[in-house]
């Protein structure tokens, strides 16, 4: 296996009892989309968490580029180009969309670099299709629309490694294919490095070349699409041909 942009090896994570990692090794590489798949409470968010560097693992390492960032800040991986998107979104409501543009570029600061964050902003948004949005205050906004200006914002500075945590979740299928077209360009063009996690299954398996299942805090699986598609176990975890796992599993 390629040692990848970033890199988490080994992974483990306990919340008290709950394990929500275990041994987790995951690597994604510069164009590449790959995606993280497995049901509720698999341990997907709590994986994001820590290579952003929101959570320190109990166990094991993050590498990126090569070099050992296990005990970086979330900061210090933001400004190094590692972005991440949120499963529950985290816009701010009270800003418009615009600000919440340029803010996420405040720590280039000075007044010199200032009408060079709001071009930056502008560009951004026009890629995302959000120009009509820009004066619209961002806690107004429907979901699905919400979702697009959250990745959006972790595009404002240019990023090497993008992290998205169910960014089609209350989308429309317009808007998901909207989505779809921005993170490709991000793969393709900007030779970004993108994890994908999300539960519609049919958009993980346009988009990305390589899947990760993830179950019970564990890699269960790993492969092209097809692979993962056909595999047995993850059939009968996740993709809903075996009896399935209490009431909260919504792959759809
Ligand atoms: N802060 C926390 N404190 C205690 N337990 C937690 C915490 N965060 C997550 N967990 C537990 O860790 C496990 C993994 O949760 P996580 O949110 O990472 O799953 P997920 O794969 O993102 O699920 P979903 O598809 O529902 O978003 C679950 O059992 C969850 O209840
Ligand atoms: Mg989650």
């Amino acid at each position: 296996m390629s040692p990848g942009l970033l890199r988490a090896s080994g992974i483990d994570v306990r919340f008290g009892g709950v394990h929500a990692l275990r041994d987790v090794t995951v690597s994604v590489g510069p164009g590449e989309i790959c995606g993280l798949i497995g049901p509720n409470g698999a341990g997907k968010t709590t994986l994001f968490d820590v290579l952003s560097g929101m959570r320190r693992p109990d166990a094991g390492a993050i590498a990126y580029d090569g070099t050992d960032i296990t005990r970086r800040s979330s900061v210090w991986r933001a400004r190094h180009g590692i972005r991440r998107t949120f499963q529950r979104q985290q816009l701010f409501g009270q800003l418009t969309v615009e600000d919440n543009l340029v803010v996420a570029q405040d720590w280039r600061g000075g007044v010199r670099h200032a009408a060079r964050r709001r071009e930056r902003a502008a560009a951004v948004l026009h890629e995302c299709g959000l120009d009509e949005l820009a004066g619209s205050y961002a806690g107004g906004l429907p979901v699905g629309r919400a979702r697009m200006v959250e990745l959006a914002r972790a595009l404002a500075d240019p990023p090497r490694v993008l992290l998205l945590d169910e960014p089609a979740s209350g989308t429309t299928a317009g808007e998901r294919r909207e989505l779809a077209a921005v993170i490709r360009h991000m793969a393709d063009e900007e030779n970004c490095a993108v994890l994908l996690v999300e539960h519609d299954v049919a958009f993980v398996m346009e988009l990305c070349s390589r899947v990760v299942v993830l179950d019970l805090g564990r890699v269960l699986a790993e492969g092209t699409a097809a692979e993962v598609r056909a595999d047995p176990a993850v059939r009968e975890a996740y993709l809903g041909a075996g009896p399935g796992r209490g009431d909260g599993d919504h792959p759809s």
